[in-house]
């Protein structure tokens, strides 16, 4: 039940109350002498207008209670002392106009706050469905990456095993690669497996043994050589979010380098200064035009909403011919951490 229907249901029919008991009260003015102000009680009639259906009867109410307050002064014993009468009289008034005004603030103040807890709940009810809706999305992720994408790396391992040639015949090294292959692949099928069960990858690792294997898991035979440099202390100074997103980001970097490039080298470096961390990555392979590229894929567009995430500035500058320089600038300060 919501709060305004439990308001609705609190309202009482405020106007007859009101008449009832201001005829008690005209019946015991009218009884006792003028120098008694028991005209005053007429303040509880407004008072009774809190819960009234309509705003208007609190008004109507005072003006009655108004007129019955003059009224009794005629009905009443009469009293010898007139400016005794006066000060009761004008004072009552006074105080049912002034009781009116604030019931009807009460009510208007009631009424707003009505008027927000209904847009509260209907915002709550909003992000309520978005929430379900996102939920029900990940859960067809989930099960679209372990029935479709997860059975068909199964099904490319089980070709690449079933490949493999025998180790007495193995001139190329080709066991090797394809070891290697199996291996890397059976590494996706856990970080795949663990993103469905709800972990996060690698947020225990420090940042240089993560990007040392990382880079070593990039190098292949026929791709660029890749250099890693980093200060040491780099490191310690980022939070498990921060070296997880870090990671992510020189992870796609090193694919587009890898995937897109066709460079000789590629350079992956990570330095302290001035309280900020500052990794860039780089090769002198065919470059590209980054705003002509956007669409191309999801990469880059990843790579920039992970560093804003993370209150890093990210740029990218390349064009054709001339290799790609990522830099991901992340200020520490927040940490109090002093590089
Ligand atoms: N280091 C690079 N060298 C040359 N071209 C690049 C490089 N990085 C990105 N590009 C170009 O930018 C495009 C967009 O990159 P992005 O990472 O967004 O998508 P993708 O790698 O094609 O696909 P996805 O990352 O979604 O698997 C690429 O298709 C490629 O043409
Ligand atoms: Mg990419």
């Amino acid at each position: 039940m919501t709060t305004e229907s439990v308001q609705e249901q609190s309202r009482i029919p405020a106007g007859p109350i009101a008449l009832a008991i201001a005829v008690v009260v005209l019946l015991i003015d009218d009884y006792t002498p003028q120098e008694m102000p028991p005209q005053f009680l007429y303040v509880l009639c407004v008072l009774v207008a809190v819960r009234a259906h309509r705003e208007r009867t609190i008004w109507r109410i005072a003006v009655l209670c108004t007129f019955l307050t003059l009224l009794g002064s005629y009905l009443s014993p009469p009293s010898f002392d007139m400016s005794i009468i006066l000060f009761n009289r004008s004072t009552a008034i006074v105080l049912i106009w002034l009781t009116a005004v604030l019931v009807w603030r009460y009510r208007r103040t009631q009424d707003t706050l009505r008027h927000l807890n209904k847009e509260l709940e209907a915002r709550v009810a909003r992000r309520t469905q978005e929430l379900s809706r996102a939920f029900d999305e990940r859960e067809q992720l989930n099960r679209d990456l372990h029935d479709d994408v997860l059975q068909s790396l199964y099904a490319v391992g089980l070709e690449l095993e079933a490949g493999r040639p025998s180790s007495l015949n193995d001139p190329g090294g080709v066991i090797g690669h394809i070891d290697r292959t199996l291996h890397q692949l059976k590494h996706v099928m856990q970080q795949i497996r663990n993103y469905i069960a709800g972990f996060h990858p690698s947020s225990h690792e420090t940042l240089d043994m993560a990007l040392a294997a990382l880079v070593k898991d990039m190098t292949i035979a026929q791709g660029p050589h890749l250099h890693l440099t980093m200060d040491p202390g780099v490191s310690d100074s980022l939070s498990p979010e921060q070296t997880e997103s870090i990671l992510l980001i020189v992870r796609e970097a090193l694919s587009n380098c890898v995937r897109h490039s066709r460079a000789q080298q590629g350079f992956v470096t990570a330095q302290g200064q001035n309280g900020a961390v500052l990794i860039e990555i780089q090769d002198d392979g065919v470059g590209f035009d980054p705003d002509g590229a956007k669409k191309d894929g999801h990469g880059l567009a990843n790579m920039a909403a992970r560093a804003r995430a993370i209150g890093a500035e990210f740029t990218i500058v390349s064009w054709p011919g001339h290799g790609v320089h990522i830099a991901l600038d992340l200020p520490l300060q927040q940490r109090g951490v002093r590089l």
